[in-house]
């Protein structure tokens, strides 16, 4: 069975470690919450890039991971190539916008973005801009303050739907029929984006997809045998309150709710 190391500035990468732990129970998952650095999504590229390569050291010499989920759009535009480049031995995984299959989808061909300021100006996010059909208008909508308040959600829902109300606006009037959610934070207050836009606007993270490729490879490498699995587990690492931590992450997980998991300080 494979180690497989998640890793985000905080609780967003959870959106898709619930789909891989619904999908393959039988591995062990080593979860890091970098929230001592959180957000990521307002610092510069090369601070995200030292900070992916530091975390994916840790997390492969100290924990042994050979399976890396970068569950954080913001780290892979900025840091995935990088971490490639210097772990070859290692299988990477990232998370982008689906920029190209909103674009397909669309009928009225206009898409909304939601996604961190960092996402929106890296170079691997403009790279892919510049290859999407010509007749389809993109509504870039900066993400800022977003993700500190959904770290916040147990408390208090009332400033993620001011956030909303105040930075939607262009997007309600537009003729746009899709939103990508662009940030793995953003699943989480799917239902409230929803209710703000209405459900005409079809909503599109890459979650799901990240996790059928993990799936695809992990059964490839061993594949399950067949009968009852044992059950792998999760380990928790955090840098700032790791018990507040895992408290919020059980909260959030409540359709795939992960008992017995254990929780660490996270030292770097
Ligand atoms: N959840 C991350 C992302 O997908 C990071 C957000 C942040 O820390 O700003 O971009």
């Amino acid at each position: 069975m494979s180690t497989i190391g998640f890793f985000d500035s905080g609780l967003g990468g959870l959106s898709i470690l619930q789909l891989a732990w619904a999908q393959c129970p039988e591995h062990d998952y080593i979860y890091l919450a970098d929230t001592a650095h959180n957000p990521y999504g307002e610092k510069a590229a090369p601070w995200i890039k030292e900070r992916g390569l530091e975390i994916v050291t840790h997390l492969h010499q100290v924990y042994g991971c050979d399976v890396i989920v970068v569950a954080c759009n913001t780290a892979t535009a900025e840091a995935i190539q990088d971490i490639r480049a210097n772990f070859p031995q290692l299988k990477i995984f990232g998370v982008e916008p689906g920029i190209k299959p909103a674009s397909l989808s669309s009928q009225s061909k206009c898409v909304g973005i939601l996604a961190t300021k960092a996402t929106l100006q890296s170079k691997k996010f403009n790279d892919l801009m510049a290859t999407m059909p010509k007749d389809v208008q993109f509504i870039k909508i900066p993400g800022t303050g977003l993700v500190e308040l959904i770290e916040q959600a147990h408390h208090d829902q009332d400033n993620i739907n001011q956030w909303l109300t105040d930075h939607l606006n262009e997007l309600r009037q537009s003729p746009a029929d899709t939103l990508v959610l662009g940030c793995t934070h953003y699943p989480f207050i799917k239902d409230l984006i929803q209710n703000h836009l209405g459900h005409h606007i079809h909503l599109l993270d890459t979650g799901q997809a990240v996790v059928n490729h993990l799936s695809n490879y992990l059964n490839t490498k061993a594949p399950s045998k067949v009968g009852v699995q044992p059950q792998g587990s999760v380990l928790w690492l955090c840098n700032v309150d790791p018990e507040g931590f895992q408290f919020k992450a059980q909260k959030l997980l409540t359709d795939t709710p992960i008992t017995g998991a254990r929780t660490k300080r996270l030292e770097i």
